[in-house]
């Protein structure tokens, strides 16, 4: 198995235009590393991209709807053009139903389109490169979300994703080609903006997602401190029922009235 590649990599990383992504973006590129940077809002990553590399060598800008077929090919495409190759995929764009109920959203189901069919398609799309070249890392962007379950659409995303992510995973061992889960609890971002919880910023999701490119491991769940949660829900359901509902389903989604 060829050794996963040390020094600086070239990473392509969606959802790179606010919350965890900016953050993570600013940490890859604070440790040397060659960025793609994918989002739908081009002006943001556009500014982010100079911010970072002024000279336009190390960090290129690529509008990107990741829901759309053509839109994924263009943006692999550009990061192979420009860098030559990919080393690592970061899928980190994500959406949830964020007013009133997921069944009440006129068209729920984005949220699976963007949270895991659409990472899935760019790892068809990166993988076969990865494969002939025996080094690579997809780094998936799940959630504590994903591990004990909310918002039930959101929830089928993120368990998907992790699902999807543990067995690629295994199906790569021996590859050289790496696949990491980073599961993150509440942080500050724009998709937690009404949630009345104490949550810190999307600079730990970034270390941590910079931390397991240099160190490849399964899963890690950032804060920590969310893998209590993760063993209640797993060895106590009920009290979990009480916890989840009461604190995640009302304070996060601002669901205060019985159904
Ligand atoms: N914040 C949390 O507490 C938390 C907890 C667990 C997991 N997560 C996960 O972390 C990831 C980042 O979320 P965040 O908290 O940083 O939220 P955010 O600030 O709302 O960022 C979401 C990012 O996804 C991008 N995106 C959405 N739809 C897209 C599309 N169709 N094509 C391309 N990009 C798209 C957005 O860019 P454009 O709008 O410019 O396209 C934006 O950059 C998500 O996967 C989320 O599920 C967040």
């Amino acid at each position: 198995m060829t050794a996963p590649a040390a020094g600086p990599r070239v990473i392509v990383l969606t959802g790179a235009s606010s919350g965890i992504g900016l953050a993570t973006a600013r940490e890859l590129a604070a440790r040397g590393h060659r960025l793609v940077l994918a989002a739908r809002r081009t002006e943001q990553i556009a500014a982010l991209a100079r911010e970072l590399d002024p000279t336009g060598v190390r960090v290129l800008a690529v509008p990107t709807d990741v829901t759309d077929d053509a839109s994924r090919r263009a943006l692999v495409a550009a990061a192979t053009g420009h860098f030559g190759h990919i080393d690592v995929l970061v899928n980190n764009a994500g959406v949830t139903v964020e007013h009133g109920w997921w069944w009440d959203d006129a068209d729920p189901l984005r949220v699976l389109r963007v949270n895991l069919e659409a990472p899935v398609e760019l790892v068809r799309l990166v993988l076969p490169a990865m494969r002939a070249r025996g080094s690579g890392h997809i780094v998936n962007i799940a959630s504590v979300a994903g591990i004990v379950a909310t918002n039930g659409l959101y929830s089928a995303s993120k368990f998907g994703l992790r699902g999807f992510s543990l067995g690629l995973r295994r199906e790569l061992l021996g590859t050289g080609v790496q696949v990491s889960i980073v599961s993150p609890g509440f942080v500050k971002s724009e998709m937690t903006a009404s949630a009345r919880l104490p949550m810190p910023g999307p600079e730990v999701v970034a270390r941590a997602v910079a931390d397991v490119l240099s160190r490849p491991q399964r899963e890690v769940v950032v804060p920590a401190a969310y893998r209590a949660l993760a063993w209640l829900d797993r060895h106590l359901p009920a009290l979990s029922d009480t916890l989840v509902s009461r604190v995640v389903i009302r304070r996060r989604y601002g669901h205060d009235k019985k159904i």
